[in-house]
């Protein structure tokens, strides 16, 4: 129907008798003659209908409308450009010719849009409910082919390195990656369901005990979790598993891939390798095992110094062996009331009793604004004043507790001041790394048992391997490691347990019984008993890769049919109810329904 797209004219083609095809962009009548820039998935073009050209197709030009579609044929002319007039766009890479139509054919009319397509819309739902007009915006547009080139050079980079790419069942078995399953009834075999899977793990487990030896996958996942910004129920990942490797082999896939999924994004050569964080390094300074480097603002600890300390939130936390913590906000010391309020409401929601603080406003300690700092000594001020770098015009924030939640606090509280102070607007920076030496387990209070951290199946590092046999838990690390980028976790993955027995050692760990771990993962157990491969393997998650990539804030932006923050699809009303019928065939009686809680 076309005999080029709209980003394809240029001078070269004046004179020039072409068809073009595609949306009405815009329209504009010039006193009569009618101009419309035609939009095709590559770009503009500007076409002129002049009743001295083409009398019949000037005369239907006046009943286009945004969004029809048409097919114009015309001859290619230069745009007028004199030192008096200059109708040329430099903006348009078509914008130095536009098309003369001498035939108009509207192949299909558009009703009024629900929402203008150049403009920003916040409501989201209007958005998604109308998906296949929002997709047409050009920043949409372009995310999806994006995507596709993102995707392809993991492909391309996986395929190149002697991956295979292998599909794994999608209705499938329950899988312990941490987060809650959907489920879906079989309908043969009555009272008996699915699960849709978290992630293919043990399927491609199996298939290194199979022999493949380098897998990969662009795999759909599945998790009944509450949504943010960066989840969805369902979403993509690239899924690897490799025999015979160890940790270093696996980071260095990663590292070269990734630099040539963002080299295809951006343009910009990432450098490799990747700086590495243990996660204790990373709690400790950051906060996060997915730390946000570019904001500054280490955490620095003080429990040494002020262990002695007359303020007794330090001091009886120090001394029942908890630490005091702090950041320097560096020129925050004029923060509102309500913003100091603010983050202590965050600070509590996290678990914390309280956000101590200071606002230092000038050199001397005497301008210090902070419920405590009378009660310190010039030694304990002056220590601050070293460890944390105070200059007048900065404000300290403290969080006192055990260890771990102090850091995971203030990690926070570090997090919302860097939003307050806006202090990544603008900043482009791609900051790539490596978090390694995961804790194996973590002790899990309402459930009064320990659970995996990664998952079931990952190695402890080779010299506490022996603990886990023996059943001495604490402190046990893992040979699990995450790849970060920019605060947001893009990838984990691990080096996995390949014996029946340290696997057995480890369902125990779990206080998974031995009935349990026959029934549910026998498979697995029996399947590493017949030859099973060293093997590892990280599966990153393209939504959220595709997202940083595309500078977007959300994964929503990046997927053409998305779910809304109540995991429904508007655009087809999805979930939607089932019929009795299908669930007489399903052998489901009738919906769980919730007692109303009595007064
Ligand atoms: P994990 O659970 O860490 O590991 O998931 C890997 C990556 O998938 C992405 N991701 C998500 N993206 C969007 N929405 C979600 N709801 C969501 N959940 C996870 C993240 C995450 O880093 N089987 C293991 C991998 C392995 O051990 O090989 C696994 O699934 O980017
Ligand atoms: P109080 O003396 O209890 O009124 O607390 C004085 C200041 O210390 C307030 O700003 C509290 O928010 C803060 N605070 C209380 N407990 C903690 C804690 N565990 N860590 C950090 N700050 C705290």
């Amino acid at each position: 129907m076309r005999t080029h797209h709209c980003n394809e004219l240029r001078t070269g083609n004046i004179d020039d008798t072409v068809t073009l095809t595609g949306w009405v962009n815009s329209t504009r009548d010039h006193g009569g003659v009618i101009f419309i820039d035609l939009r095709d998935r590559e770009g503009l073009t500007q076409v002129v209908f002049r009743p001295d050209d083409s009398q019949e197709a000037a005369k239907l030009s006046h009943s286009l409308r945004e969004e029809d579609v048409i097919q114009v044929t015309g001859l290619v002319a230069a745009r007028l450009k004199t030192a008096e007039v200059d109708t040329t766009n430099a903006e348009l890479p078509t914008g130095e010719i536009e098309i003369v139509a001498q035939e108009l054919v509207i192949v299909n009319k558009a009703e009024v849009l629900p929402f203008q397509l150049d403009k920003e819309l916040s409501n989201e739902d209007l958005r998604l409910k109308h998906r296949y007009l929002d997709l047409r915006r050009p920043r949409l547009a372009s995310n999806l082919r994006q995507r596709h080139h993102i995707t392809k050079a993991a492909r391309d980079h996986l395929s190149d390195q002697g991956f295979i790419e292998v599909e794994t069942p999608i209705l499938s078995k329950a899988t312990p990656e941490g987060a809650r399953d959907f489920l879906v009834p079989s309908r043969i075999n009555p009272g008996k369901f699915y699960a849709l899977p978290q992630a293919p793990q043990q399927y491609k487990q199996m298939l290194m005990v199979a022999g493949v030896e380098k897998y990969f996958q662009i795999a759909r996942c599945f998790r009944d979790e509450d949504l943010r910004a960066d989840r969805q129920p369902e979403f993509s990942q690239i899924d690897i598993e490799a025999s015979f490797v160890d940790q270093e082999d696996i980071i260095g896939l990663i590292e070269g891939m990734l630099s040539s999924m963002f080299e295809e994004a951006r343009g910009v050569k990432v450098p490799t390798p990747f700086e590495r964080l243990t996660w204790h390094d990373a709690m400790n300074r950051f906060g996060s095992d997915k730390p946000e480097r570019r904001i500054g603002m280490e955490m620095v600890d003080l429990s040494t110094e002020l262990k002695d300390c007359e303020f007794r939130v330090f001091s009886g936390v120090i001394s029942n062996g908890g630490v005091v913590k702090a950041i320097n906000a560096k020129g925050f010391a004029d923060i509102s009331t309500g913003q100091i309020d603010k983050l202590t409401k965050l600070a509590q929601e996290a678990g914390a009793k309280g956000l101590a603080y200071i606002q230092a406003r000038d050199t001397d300690r005497s301008t210090w604004r902070s419920p405590f700092v009378k009660r310190m000594t010039d030694e304990e001020i002056e220590a601050l004043r070293t460890k944390l770098n105070i200059e007048a015009g900065d404000l300290i924030l403290f969080a006192a507790d055990e260890w771990e939640p102090a850091c995971d606090v203030l990690g926070r509280i570090r997090l919302e001041v860097a939003s307050l102070q806006n202090l990544l607007e603008g900043n482009d920076e791609l900051d790539f790394l490596w978090v390694t030496e995961f804790p194996l387990l973590a002790y899990d209070e309402e459930e009064g048992r320990h659970v995996a951290v990664h998952h079931p199946f990952t190695r402890p590092l080779k010299e506490d391997e022996e603990k886990l046999r023996k059943g001495e838990l604490e402190g046990l690390r893992a040979q699990a490691y995450d790849v970060v980028l920019n605060g947001y976790e893009l990838g984990g993955g691990s080096i996995r347990i390949h014996e029946s027995e340290l696997q057995s050692d480890m369902f125990t760990a779990l206080g998974i019984s031995e009935e349990e771990a026959n029934t549910e993962f026998a498979h697995i157990l029996e399947a590493f008993k017949f030859g099973a491969p060293p093997h590892g393997g990280i599966a990153l998650g393209l939504d959220r890769v595709v997202m940083l990539a595309c500078k977007e804030e959300s994964i929503r932006e990046v997927i053409a049919f998305p779910k809304n923050n109540k995991g429904a699809e508007i655009m087809t009303s999805s979930p939607g109810s089932a019929t009795g019928n299908a669930l007489r065939d399903l052998r489901i009686k009738s919906t769980y329904v919730e007692k109303p809680k009595s007064e």
